[in-house]
C-alpha cells in the first residue's frame, strides 16, 4: 500500500447523486439476536457496548489498556492580560513517560477574564498553536509539522512565520467575548502525520519487536481521540476550569476524531464534528465522495488494519455512521457541513445524524425529524444540531456563530 499522506491527497470527485445505489443500514436500536430494543437501560446496557466494540475491533482499533495514568502537568507560561486584557492565557505542557521516552502535549488555553467556569471549546489544530492566533506569547511546538509554505511551515518545524496564519479559522476573540474559553493542542503532539507508527503515542505501547500496531489496535484516529481525553483530564483538575463544560469540537480528520472521543468519552458535554466526512459522519453505504476504499488507500494509519477488509465492500460492515453519531447521545451533537464539500459527502453527513435520531428520542431529545437535508444557511438546532453552509471545506465564522448559538441553547 502507497501511502501518499497528504491533506490533498487523491480527491477525484466520485459525486453523482444518481449513481447512489440502494443500501440497507444496520438497525441501530437491534440487538445482535434481533431483539427490538425499546428502554434506555437496555440501549445503554446492552447495545451500545455492542456497537463501540465494534468500532474499536473493526474501523479506529483498541486504544491499549493501563495508557490512562495521568499525565504530569506543567504550567509552562501564565498571562492575565492577554488579548487586549480581555483574557487570561495559560500553556501547559502534559507529559507522558514510560519506556525511558517522553511525549509532549502543550496545551494553549484562552479563558475570558471575570467568568466564573466558562464552558470550553476543545480543539486540535494541524499546524502548531502559534497558528490559530498572532499572539508572540504562544510556545512553538517542538513536534514534527507536515509542511505548508503558505502557512509558513517549511522544514516540518513550527516557526516564527507561521504564527497567525490559520487564524481565521479561531476566532478567539469571539469566542472570548461570548463567554467561553478555548484550548488548543497541535494534533502532532499526539501522533504526527509521518504516515508511519514510529513516532508519536504508538510505540510507548509496542510489545518487543513490536513496530505498528496489530490488526485491530488503535490508529491515528484513537491515538488522538486518547490525546482529547488526556486535555480533558487536565481541564477538570485546573482550578480555572474545573467545574465549567466541555465542548468537543473538531474539523475533517478531526472532526472524524471528535466524534469517536465523544463516543468514548462521556465527560464531553457537547460534541461538534465540521466537515467530517468518510469515516466521520458521512454514511459509508452511500459510496458518495470519498469512499473506505479510497481513505484507506491514503491514510491506511487512520485506522485498525482490520478496517481493510471493508474495501469496496461497505455493505459488510456490522456498523455504519449514524451509530457513531447515536453513540453520544443523549449529549448535544453538531454535524456541520459545506455546500462544495462533496468529497465529505454532505448529504450522508446528514442522513446518519438523521438516523441517529431513534437513539436521542429514546431518551426524550429531538434529533432531525426531516430526511430530507434542510436548505442552504438554514441551521437546525435540536439535540442534535446540522447545517449546510454555503462554500467548500474549511472552517468559517459563519461555522462558529452556529455551534456558539447550539451550544448556548443546549448549556442553558
Ligand atoms: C483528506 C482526507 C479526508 C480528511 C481531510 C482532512 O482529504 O481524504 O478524509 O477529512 O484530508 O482532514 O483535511
Amino acid at each position: 500500500i502507497s501511502v501518499s499522506c497528504s491533506f490533498n491527497a487523491d480527491k477525484d470527485q466520485n459525486c453523482d447523486e444518481d449513481a447512489v445505489e440502494p443500501y440497507e443500514l444496520p438497525d441501530v436500536l437491534t440487538l445482535k439476536n434481533g431483539e427490538k430494543i425499546d428502554r434506555v437501560s437496555v440501549w445503554e446496557n446492552k447495545r451500545r457496548p455492542q456497537i463501540l466494540n465494534l468500532y474499536k475491533k473493526e474501523i479506529y482499533g483498541f486504544i491499549p489498556k493501563g495508557i490512562d495514568k495521568p499525565l504530569i502537568s506543567k504550567v509552562l507560561e501564565q498571562s492575565d492580560s492577554a488579548l487586549d486584557n480581555t483574557a487570561i492565557r495559560k500553556q501547559i505542557s502534559l507529559i507522558y513517560k514510560a519506556k525511558g521516552k517522553e511525549l509532549e502535549i502543550i496545551v494553549l488555553l484562552y479563558l475570558p477574564k471575570n467568568t466564573k467556569n466558562p464552558p470550553v471549546f476543545i480543539g486540535y489544530n494541524f499546524y502548531g498553536n502559534q497558528t490559530i492566533i498572532d499572539d508572540k506569547h504562544v510556545i512553538l511546538t517542538n513536534s514534527w509539522i507536515l509542511n505548508n509554505p503558505a502557512l509558513g511551515i517549511n522544514d516540518n518545524r513550527a516557526s516564527e512565520e507561521s504564527m497567525g496564519t490559520r487564524n481565521e479559522r479561531w476566532p478567539i476573540k469571539k469566542i472570548i467575548s461570548e463567554g467561553f474559553g478555548l484550548a488548543t493542542v497541535y494534533y502532532g503532539d499526539i501522533d504526527p502525520e509521518r504516515c508511519d507508527f514510529s513516532d508519536g503515542i504508538h510505540p510507548f505501547f509496542y510489545k518487543k519487536k513490536q513496530n505498528k500496531p496489530k490488526g485491530d489496535q488503535w490508529g491515528s484516529i484513537s491515538a488522538w481521540a486518547w490525546g482529547y481525553s488526556r486535555i480533558l483530564d487536565y481541564l477538570k483538575k485546573d482550578e480555572m476550569t474545573r467545574k465549567s463544560k466541555f465542548i468537543l469540537f473538531g474539523h475533517s480528520r478531526i472532526g472524524k476524531t471528535s466524534l469517536w472521543a465523544g463516543a468514548l468519552d462521556r465527560r464531553f458535554d457537547i460534541v461538534i464534528s465540521n466537515n467530517s466526512g468518510c469515516a466521520g459522519a458521512a454514511l459509508f453505504r452511500r459510496k458518495f465522495g470519498e469512499t473506505i476504499a479510497k481513505i484507506h488507500y491514503n491514510f491506511p494509519q487512520w485506522f485498525c488494519q482490520n478496517f481493510n477488509k471493508y474495501r469496496n465492500k461497505e455493505e459488510r460492515l456490522p456498523v455504519d455512521q449514524h451509530m457513531l453519531i447515536a453513540l453520544i447521545a443523549p449529549r448535544p451533537v453538531y454535524i456541520a457541513s459545506a455546500e462544495l464539500d462533496c468529497f465529505s459527502d454532505p448529504k450522508g453527513e446528514y442522513l446518519s445524524a438523521y438516523h441517529a435520531t431513534p437513539v436521542y428520542e429514546l431518551y426524550g431529545k429531538t434529533g432531525l425529524n426531516d430526511s430530507i437535508q434542510p436548505p442552504l444557511n438554514k441551521p437546525i438546532h435540536n439535540t442534535i444540531g446540522y447545517h449546510l453552509r454555503s462554500g467548500r471545506h474549511g472552517v468559517t465564522t459563519y461555522d462558529w456563530e452556529q455551534f456558539i448559538k447550539f451550544v448556548k441553547k443546549h448549556l442553558e
